[in-house]
């Protein structure tokens, strides 16, 4: 059980990315993504510890699209223009990785 629960974590994670703000840019289109994902569960459940278990990870994935939304940002203040067409790249095709395989 110990080994099938570590497995996942072991698992390769690639990004085709050469721009280090596109891994930023990733993580931020899918914390909100995620965030939004539980919020649209948490609508359809009607088990409390359910709602309130869902309105945690949802509360604690807009927390991470903060801190990415905030590196992203400090990317674009220091290097402009320079790092919009990575941005918009990740954005453009951006598809939900499995974090295991
Ligand atoms: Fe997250």
């Amino acid at each position: 059980m110990r080994a099938r629960l570590i497995a996942p974590g072991q698992a390769p994670f690639e990004l085709p990315y050469d721009h280090p703000v596109q891994f930023f840019s990733y993580a931020l289109v899918q914390e909100k993504a995620t965030q939004i994902y539980y919020q649209q569960l948490r609508a359809v459940v009607s088990d409390p510890v359910l709602v309130q278990v869902l309105a945690r990870l949802s509360r604690d994935e807009a927390r991470h699209f903060t801190f990415m939304a905030d590196v992203v940002a400090q990317y674009l203040r220091v290097y402009g223009d320079a790092v919009v067409d990575p941005v918009r790249d990740v954005i453009a095709n951006f598809r939900m990785e499995r974090t295991c395989r």
